[in-house]
């Protein structure tokens, strides 16, 4: 196979290889690469132009998209599929996670639990603030692939900086405070959230699952005012995690 067969087999390949992901554009490979990702593939049909933007967008890694990108001719890269918002596509390997030290509470950082979202492009919003606020990770129940072009694009690709993983159901024992995020409920802001909780948000439209409420060892809502349903699902995250954090000295944030 040449050089062109072989790119457009290994792009053609990834829907049946889990262990691999599609980054879509400048941003997410630039939060991969900050984030020590493994970048096993990236290609542009013009390098010098995405080298002029990463001048622009990330300094730091020009040198290091300049010897990692190779240049395709654009008819081989409109083949790869839906063209990105920038003249580049890669593949990365998906970092393995660990669970079980995951639902440990070791640190004061809170845990991102979030039961069967619906769109990716949201649970995309969710990492990426996720990651900016420290988090200590992000676990997604259901079927929605937080790992998806479409949520690799929401995010960024902010995946990479910090573990972010799917389950069909949570597991058993969970070593950390669970706090269900609800509308109705004690208000945010009057007792600190418990250190290292485990943050659980509901589906966009029917909300927490009822058992998982049942399971929780608190409730919070964030005051809204009256008439107002519910707020977005990534907003209701930010500014959870804002409060989370706010409350936090800033030497036990990590971890
Ligand atoms: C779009 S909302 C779901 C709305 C759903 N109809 C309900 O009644 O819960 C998605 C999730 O964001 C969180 N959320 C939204 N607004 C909230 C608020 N004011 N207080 C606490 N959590 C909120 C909840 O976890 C909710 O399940």
């Amino acid at each position: 196979m040449d050089r062109a067969g072989s790119i457009a087999a290994r792009f053609a390949a990834l829907s049946g290889e889990p262990g691999l992901v599609r980054l879509d554009g400048i941003h997410p490979l630039k939060h991969a690469l900050r984030f020590g990702g493994v970048v096993e593939l990236a290609v542009s049909p013009a390098k010098a132009a995405l080298l002029d933007l990463a001048r622009e967008l990330c300094p730091d890694l020009e040198d290091r998209l300049r010897d990692l990108v190779l240049e395709v001719p654009p008819s081989l890269f409109a083949a790869l599929g839906p063209p990105p918002p920038s003249p580049v596509l890669a593949i990365a390997r998906r970092p393995a996670i660990e669970l079980s030290s995951l639902l440990t509470s070791e640190g004061t950082a809170p845990l991102l639990l979030l039961d069967r979202p619906v769109h990716a492009g949201n649970l995309g919003a969710v990492v990426r603030v996720a990651a900016a606020l420290e988090a200590a990770g992000v676990i997604v129940l259901g079927g929605v692939d937080p790992w998806s072009p479409v949520a690799l694009r929401g995010a960024a690709g902010l995946q990479f900086a910090l573990p972010v993983v799917r389950l069909e159901r949570l597991p058993g024992p969970i070593r950390r405070p669970l706090v269900a995020l609800h509308p109705e409920g004690p208000p945010l802001g009057v007792e600190p959230l418990p250190a290292g909780a485990l943050l659980a948000f509901g589906t966009e439209r029917h909300g927490l699952d009822p058992a998982l409420r049942a399971r929780a060892d608190a409730v919070r809502a964030i005051p809204m005012r009256p008439g107002v349903s519910s707020l977005n699902l990534a907003t209701a995250v930010a500014i959870v995690l804002w409060e989370a954090r706010r409350l936090l000295p800033s030497s036990t944030r990590a971890g």
